[in-house]
C-alpha cells in the first residue's frame, strides 16, 4: 500500500508548479462557511508521517494571531514527540498542496504566535495563513521560483525526474536545508545546515525539522508520479528510502 494514495498524488502533484507562498494577498473573496468547513474536513483526513503523534489544527480569524496577512490562519497542534515537527510539516504541506487547488492562497507563517499555546494538552507548532484568491495570483512559471541548483541537493545516482521537482519544496527563509545521497535502491535523506536567512541561530533546528517533513511529502508525491514504489523509515536528522525498481 502507498504512503500517499493514488487518488491524492493526482490532485497534488500538479499544485507543486501552481502553489507558492502569499507573503501578501491581492483582495478577494472572503472564505465562506462551507469553504471553512472543507478545509476542516481536509485537516482530518491528511496522511500523517508518524501515525502515533496526535495532531489537531484550528481555523481562527487572522486578527486572532499576530499574522500580518490573510483572512484566516490554520494552527497546527502536535504532541511532543521524536518527528513530531517533520510530521507537523508533512501534514501541512498537504494543506498548502490541497489549498492551491481550490484557489485559497497560503503562506506558512513561522513568526506567527497565538495566545493558545496549548489546546486538549497539544503544543502550539506552528500556523498557515490563509485568503482567496484569482488562480491568475498563483505562480506561472515554478522554473522562476529561487532554488538550490540540482547538484547542492542531490548526490549519487541520477533520478532527474524526482530531482528537478522535489528542489521546489518550499522552507523557512528558503534555507532548503535538505540533501538526498542516492545509490541504484536507496535514498539517503539528511537535514543539513548552513543558509539561515534572518532567522535568529536557536530556532533553526526548529523550523528546518518542519522543512524536512515538506520536503519528504514532495519526495513521496514525485516517486509516487514516477510510479517507484518504496518503503521508508526516519530519525530525527535522516530518512532512508528503499526503493523498489
Ligand atoms: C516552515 C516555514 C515557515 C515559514 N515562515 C514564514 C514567515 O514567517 N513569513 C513569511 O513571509 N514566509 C514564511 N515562509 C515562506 C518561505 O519564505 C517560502 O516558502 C520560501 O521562501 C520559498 O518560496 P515559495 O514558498 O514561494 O516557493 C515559511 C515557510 C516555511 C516552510
Amino acid at each position: 500500500m502507498p504512503f500517499v494514495q493514488e487518488e491524492t498524488v493526482n490532485e497534488l502533484y500538479p499544485m507543486i508548479f501552481k502553489r507558492k507562498s502569499f507573503h501578501t494577498f491581492r483582495s478577494g473573496e472572503p472564505l465562506k462557511a462551507t469553504d471553512l468547513q472543507a478545509i476542516q474536513e481536509r485537516c482530518s483526513s491528511l496522511q500523517p508521517l508518524v501515525s502515533t503523534i496526535r495532531i489537531s489544527f484550528r481555523i481562527v480569524p487572522q486578527s486572532a494571531t499576530t499574522c500580518p496577512q490573510g483572512e484566516y490562519c490554520i494552527l497546527i497542534y502536535s504532541e511532543k514527540k521524536p518527528l513530531h515537527l517533520q510530521n507537523a510539516g508533512y501534514l501541512g504541506e498537504q494543506l498548502d498542496l490541497w489549498l492551491a487547488a481550490q484557489n485559497i492562497g497560503c503562506c506558512w507563517y513561522g513568526m506567527g504566535k497565538i495566545e493558545e499555546n496549548s489546546v486538549d494538552g497539544l503544543d502550539f507548532i506552528i500556523m498557515l495563513t490563509i485568503a482567496r484568491q484569482e488562480e491568475a495570483s498563483f505562480r506561472k512559471d515554478y522554473r522562476k521560483a529561487k532554488r538550490k541548483e540540482i547538484g547542492e541537493i542531490w548526490e549519487g545516482v541520477e533520478l532527474p525526474e524526482v530531482a528537478s521537482v522535489v528542489r521546489y519544496a518550499p522552507s523557512a527563509c528558503n534555507t532548503q536545508p535538505w540533501k538526498v545521497t542516492a545509490t541504484d535502491q536507496t535514498l539517503h535523506v539528511e537535514r543539513v545546515g548552513g543558509r539561515r536567512g534572518i532567522m535568529p541561530a536557536h530556532v533553526v533546528p526548529y523550523y528546518n525539522r518542519i522543512d524536512i517533513g515538506i520536503f519528504l511529502l514532495f519526495l513521496d508525491l514525485c516517486l509516487a508520479h514516477e510510479g517507484i514504489a518504496f518503503d521508508r523509515n526516519f530519525s530525527e536528522e535522516t530518512a532512508e528510502y528503499t526503493l523498489h525498481c
